[in-house]
C-alpha cells in the first residue's frame, strides 16, 4: 500500500489502488464524508466512511481538528467538486481534537481572531495558502541568485555598529538589568557587557553585504532584520526579513534593471507554481471586494495584478519629476494629502507614494535621484552636490517595497559625510578601508520580504503574512 499526500492523491490518473494517508479532518458531514487536509494543497481530500466500516465510537472522534490515518480505496468521485475520493476501509484516530473548544471551527473566523490564534490558523485555506506562498516566494528568492551567479552570504545579527541610520535598534546586553555596571559619569558601562562594546539587533545587512561584494563580485543577505520603532501600520513588522543583493561595478541603472528583473522572475516563478494558492485567495480577494464601495474595488484580479507585474516595465522617474506631479496633484492642490507637497526636498510619505503609484502611473514605479539630505550617508552623491543615486520602488496597494542605492565609492566624499553626519569613523574604519583598497562601483538593494509576500497573496496587513508577527506590546509565541 503506497503512502501519499493530498496533492499527490488528486493528481493521481489510476483509480480502484489501495492508498493510505494522514491528516486532519477540516469537515466531517452527515456522518460520512470527511473532507481532509495533510497542508500539502490548498484542496482536500474528499473520504468516504461505510457506516459498517467504523464502531460508534469512532465515528464519535471524527471531529473537525482530529488528526487520523486512513487507508481505503482511490475511485473516482460519485459527487460534484472533486475527481476521485477515497473509500475508507479503515481509519484510527491519531489524535483526537475537541469540538468544543478546538478554535478553528468550519466557519469564517476574523484575521484578528486568527492572529490570536497563529499556532492553528495555518489549519485554515486563506493561511496554508498564504504560508506556501511565503515559502515558494523563498525558494525563488535563492532559485534566482543561483542561477545568476551570485553568492549567498549569512550577515551577522548582532552588530557592533549602528550607523546604518536605518532605524532605531534593539538592544543585545548580558548585563543584570537591575544593577547593571556604571561609568564614572553614570551611564552603563559597555565596556563590561559580554562583547566589551554596546551591541545590537541588525536593522540590515548591507554594509557587510558590500565588504563580501568587494571581493565575491555578486553576493545577497536573506534574514531576519529588526527595528524598533513603533509604527503601528499594516506595512510595518518590528522583525522582517530582507532581502539585500550588492554587486560590484554595478551602476545605479544596473542596480534597478537588477531589482526589476528578480521582482519579475519570483513573482513569475509562484504564478506558475503555486496557481491553486494562487486561485484559492484570488476568490477571497473578489469576496471581500464585494462587501467595499464600487470606487475601492480592484480594477485587477489578483492573478492579473500579478501577471500586470511579470508583463510590463517598471516606470522609472527621478525624484524632481514625482515632486512636479505631486505638486499639481488634485490632493495636493485640494489640501487632500496629510502632508502638502510644496517644495523641492520635501520626504515622501506613504500617501504620495500611493498616490503615484495607484493614481497616476497605475504601474510599479522605480522613483531615483533623491535629495542627499533625506537618505543614508553611504548612497553615492551626483555630479549636482544635492542628490545622490538612490531609488526606491513603490507597488501599488504596498508603495515603498524596494531601497537601494548605488554606494558612494569616493573614500573622501564618504568620509565628508560621516563628519557632517557625527557618525565616527572608528566605528566604521572597515567600512571605509573598502573604499581604501581596490574601491570599484558597486550598488545593491534592499527588498521587504513580507511587503513581497503581501503583495503576492494580497493580503492587507503585514501580520498575516509572517508566522508569528512582532510588533510594538506584541511578541506571543
Ligand atoms: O529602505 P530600507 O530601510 O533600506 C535598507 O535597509 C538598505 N540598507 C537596503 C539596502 O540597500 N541593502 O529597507 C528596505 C526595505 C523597504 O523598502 C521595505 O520593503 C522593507 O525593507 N522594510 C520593512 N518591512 C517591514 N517592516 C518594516 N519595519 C520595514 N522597514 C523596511
Ligand atoms: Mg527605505
Amino acid at each position: 500500500m503506497k503512502s501519499y499526500n493530498v496533492a499527490k492523491l488528486l493528481a493521481e490518473d489510476k483509480t480502484q489502488i489501495e492508498i493510505e494517508i494522514k491528516g486532519w479532518v477540516r469537515t466531517f458531514r452527515a456522518n460520512r464524508f470527511i473532507a481532509l487536509n495533510d497542508g500539502s494543497t490548498i484542496n482536500n481530500i474528499q473520504c468516504v466512511v461505510d457506516f459498517d466500516a467504523l464502531s460508534e465510537a469512532t465515528l464519535k472522534r471524527v471531529t473537525t481538528g482530529a488528526a487520523v490515518h486512513i487507508k481505503g480505496t482511490l475511485v473516482e468521485s460519485q459527487g460534484k467538486g472533486q475527481t476521485v475520493e477515497i473509500q475508507v476501509n479503515a481509519l484510527e484516530i491519531l489524535g483526537d481534537s475537541d469540538p468544543e473548544t478546538y478554535p478553528i471551527q468550519p466557519k469564517k473566523h476574523s484575521f484578528e481572531f486568527l492572529r490570536e490564534n497563529a499556532h492553528l490558523r495555518t489549519r485554515t485555506n486563506t493561511f496554508s495558502a498564504v504560508m506556501r506562498l511565503r515559502s515558494a516566494l523563498s525558494f525563488a528568492v535563492h532559485k534566482y541568485f543561483n542561477e545568476n551567479g551570485f553568492y549567498y552570504m549569512h550577515t551577522p545579527i548582532v552588530t557592533g555598529s549602528d550607523a546604518e541610520g536605518a532605524g532605531e535598534m534593539f538592544r543585545v546586553s548580558a548585563l543584570n538589568a537591575k544593577n547593571p555596571p556604571l561609568t564614572e559619569t553614570g551611564d552603563v558601562d559597555y565596556t563590561q557587557d559580554f562583547f566589551g562594546k554596546e551591541t545590537n539587533l541588525t536593522v540590515s545587512g548591507q554594509l557587510e553585504a558590500e565588504t563580501y561584494a568587494m571581493s565575491l563580485g555578486k553576493v545577497y543577505t536573506f534574514g531576519p532584520t529588526f527595528r524598533a520603532e513603533n509604527s503601528n501600520t499594516s506595512r510595518h513588522l518590528s522583525e522582517f526579513w530582507m532581502i539585500e543583493p550588492e554587486v560590484a561595478f554595478m551602476d545605479l541603472a544596473g542596480n534597478m534593471d537588477l531589482a526589476e528583473d528578480f521582482m519579475k522572475s519570483v513573482i513569475g516563478y509562484v504564478l506558475e507554481k503555486n496557481a491553486d494558492d494562487i486561485a484559492f485567495l484570488e476568490q477571497r480577494l473578489i469576496q471581500e471586494d464585494k462587501s467595499k464601495p464600487q470606487a475601492e474595488r480592484s480594477e485587477m484580479t489578483l492573478t492579473e495584478k500579478l501577471k500586470f507585474v511579470v508583463n510590463n516595465n517598471f516606470k522609472r522617474v527621478s525624484y524632481t519629476e514625482a515632486i512636479e506631479i505631486l505638486r499639481n496633484s488634485k490632493p495636493n492642490k485640494k489640501k487632500k494629502f496629510k502632508y502638502i507637497i510644496e517644495e523641492w526636498g520635501a520626504d515622501l510619505q506613504s500617501e504620495h507614494e500611493r498616490f503615484l503609484v495607484e493614481k497616476h502611473f497605475k504601474c510599479p514605479v522605480i522613483l531615483f535621484d533623491y535629495p542627499a539630505n533625506i537618505k543614508a550617508f553611504y548612497m553615492r552623491l551626483n555630479d549636482d552636490g544635492t542628490t545622490v543615486r538612490a531609488m526606491d520602488i513603490l507597488f501599488p496597494g504596498i508603495g515603498e517595497i524596494v531601497g537601494g542605492s548605488q554606494r558612494e565609492e569616493r573614500l573622501e566624499v564618504l568620509k565628508e559625510k560621516m563628519a557632517e553626519l557625527d557618525i565616527p569613523e572608528e566605528e566604521l574604519w572597515w567600512y571605509l578601508d573598502l573604499r581604501k583598497y581596490g574601491t570599484a562601483v558597486h550598488s545593491g538593494f534592499g527588498l521587504g520580504f513580507e511587503r513581497l509576500v503581501m503583495f503576492t497573496t494580497g493580503m492587507g496587513n503585514i501580520r498575516d503574512v509572517i508566522p508569528y508577527p512582532r510588533t510594538p506590546q506584541n511578541a506571543e509565541f
